[in-house]
């Protein structure tokens, strides 16, 4: 396929970006996303030209490094897809492909494709921390758990924090990454004592950062690369109301 991009590039917050046309010639339809990108950026640096500088680490949906608004939504809009996870397969030859960073305050701007999403490492760190001691792993399997919470947490835990949620959302709102992040800890017996402080030190911090309010649109959802329910905002919304009616 020969496809061309039209790629944001910007050097840093600070200045003007734009879109610039690159021409993306013989992918292979097996190739993943990143992959055509890279023999893009070969291409750049061949001619004494800068490459376009991207966000990757594990390419295998593990990490939420990966982070690109294609064709205008978060991940290229394939279900339960990361950026990494796309195959150009999905495209047509001759297709022109927008790829844009994601664009929200609380992320702000550090070259080109690439956003600073250290908002959710602090609202990471003001949940705290587990002082439940586990022990080793057969003494954790020991603690009852019931199925239905145990799988409900695990799904929370698939959330790799890549901020899509974010990028798609019209409010710019973090609720669904804090909702996932809450309710994985919050829902087992481990993490059940510090549930308030969590909930409260979490949103209060997801609140400082910047990030806008919830109103339930479901694009965060759509785009999610770990299909992570909306149902999880409900229970963050009871769990952060009963903590701070009890802090009352
Ligand atoms: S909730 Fe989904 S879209 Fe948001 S950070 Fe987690 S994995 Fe990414
Ligand atoms: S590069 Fe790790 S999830 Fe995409």
């Amino acid at each position: 396929m020969n496809l061309t991009l039209k790629v944001w590039r910007q050097k840093n917050a600070d200045v003007p970006g734009r879109f610039e046309a690159y021409e993306a010639k013989d992918v292979l339809p097996d190739m993943s996303f990143l992959e055509m990108l890279d023999v893009v950026n070969e291409g750049l640096i061949e001619r004494g030209e800068e490459p376009v500088a991207f966000d990757s680490d594990c390419r295998e949906g593990i990490c939420g490094m990966c982070s690109l608004v294609i064709n205008g939504i978060p991940h290229g809009g394939h279900r339960g897809t990361a950026t990494c996870q796309l195959h150009m397969r999905h495209f047509r030859d001759g297709e022109t492909i927008t790829i844009e960073p994601w664009r929200a305050k609380a992320f702000p701007l550090v070259r080109d494709l690439v956003v600073n999403r250290g908002a959710f490492d602090r609202i990471i760190q003001a949940g705290g921390f587990v002082s439940v001691n586990t022990g080793g792993a057969q003494d954790a399997n020991s603690i009852p758990v019931a199925k239905t919470d145990a799988d409900l947490a695990m799904d929370a835990a698939a959330c790799i924090g890549c901020g899509a949620c974010v990028a798609a959302c019209k409010n710019a709102s973090a609720m669904l990454f804090v909702a996932a992040k809450i309710s994985h800890l919050n829902l087992l017996p481990q993490g059940k004592v510090e549930k308030d402080r969590r909930a409260l030190n979490m949103v209060q911090q997801m609140d400082a950062e910047g990030f806008g309010n919830c109103t339930v649109t479901g694009s965060c959802e759509a785009v999610c690369p770990k299909e992570i329910s909306l149902s999880f905002i409900a229970k963050l919304n009871r769990d952060f109301g009963l903590a701070a009616l009890k802090e009352k």
